[in-house]
């Protein structure tokens, strides 16, 4: 179990490229093509656009949703019961212009929020290479690249990149090294040194989990074992955390944080 979670933990951070041995972008020309509802995801988009210059679109809305987070919310919640998606504005650029497709998308109740599924019934994205970036209040980027890979079979799905939103001003230092590895930017990708074992929490992991996660407003449950990925001037630190359910059962998930040599550890980001 503990090799299982091990492996996982290395899969995630260093993210599984797709199956079709194509794990780069090809030097074609390329779009940065996105939805915000809040600034955050534009702000990411603006960040990418800086290193790969790229052209860029912020997908709009015919009925936008209220800047109310609270109203977004019921909104939003209303729709996905309802089976409506909302109805966005015409795309303005030529997507037969473009190879690769940087996609970018606040994650809403776990995957890519409401207008990019609208953009994927209206728009076809057949033969293009698709780059997803996100940002999230705790995680998502797996789980919304997945879907994107379900719902878009034969396109080829590049590793994305997600940072949650208290995290922006990490992001323009994370997403060089994401863009060398799926080749946007020249450069040698240096892949982060392995997990050590799984081992159970101390005091002292659980205190470094507290330092990261204890003003999270959400519960992300009660951490029992964790690894660490030393590098020279950070760790990148994984717990595996238990919550028991309502209905007895006990569910699992990943929390990874950074813990720089002198200064705070950040929570990073879950999956569940
Ligand atoms: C309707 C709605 C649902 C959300 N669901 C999630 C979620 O499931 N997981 C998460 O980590 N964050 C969730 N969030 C938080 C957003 O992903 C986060 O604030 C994001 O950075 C907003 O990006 P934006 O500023 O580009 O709109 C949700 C926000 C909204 C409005």
């Amino acid at each position: 179990m503990k090799k299982i979670v091990l492996l996982l933990c290395v899969a995630l951070v260093f993210g599984a490229c797709n199956s079709r041995n194509v794990k780069e972008v090809p030097a074609t020309k390329s779009l940065i093509l996105y939805y915000s509802h809040q600034g955050s995801t534009r702000q990411l988009a603006q960040l990418i656009q800086q290193q790969v210059g790229a052209d860029m679109e912020e997908i709009t809305l015919v009925n936008p949703y209220d800047t109310n987070y609270q109203k977004t919310i019921e909104r939003s919640l209303q729709e996905r019961e309802q089976g409506v998606l909302p109805e966005i504005n015409p795309i303005k650029s030529s997507l037969a212009d473009y190879d690769t497709i940087y996609l970018g998308y606040p994650i809403w109740f776990g995957t890519y929020a409401l207008p990019i599924a609208s953009l994927l019934e209206q728009v076809d994205f057949t033969g293009k290479v698709l780059v997803p970036f996100c940002t999230f209040g705790s995680g998502g980027i797996e789980a919304s690249r997945d879907s994107l890979m379900a719902h878009l079979p034969e396109n080829i799905t590049l590793e994305g990149y997600g940072v949650r939103a208290a995290r922006m001003a990490a992001a323009s230092e994370e997403i060089v090294p994401w863009l060398i590895r799926i080749g946007a930017l020249p450069g040698e990708f240096v892949p982060m040194p392995e997990f050590d074992n799984m081992e159970p929490i101390t005091a002292e992991t659980k205190a470094l989990f507290d330092e990261a996660c204890g003003d999270y407003p959400m519960p992300l449950g009660t951490p029992v074992s964790v690894a660490k990925s030393v590098e020279p001037d950070t760790n990148m630190v994984c717990f595996v955390t238990e919550t028991v359910c309502p209905s007895g059962d006990t569910s699992s998930a990943l929390i990874y944080v950074v813990k720089p040599v002198s200064g705070k550890a950040e929570f990073v980001k879950v999956i569940r």
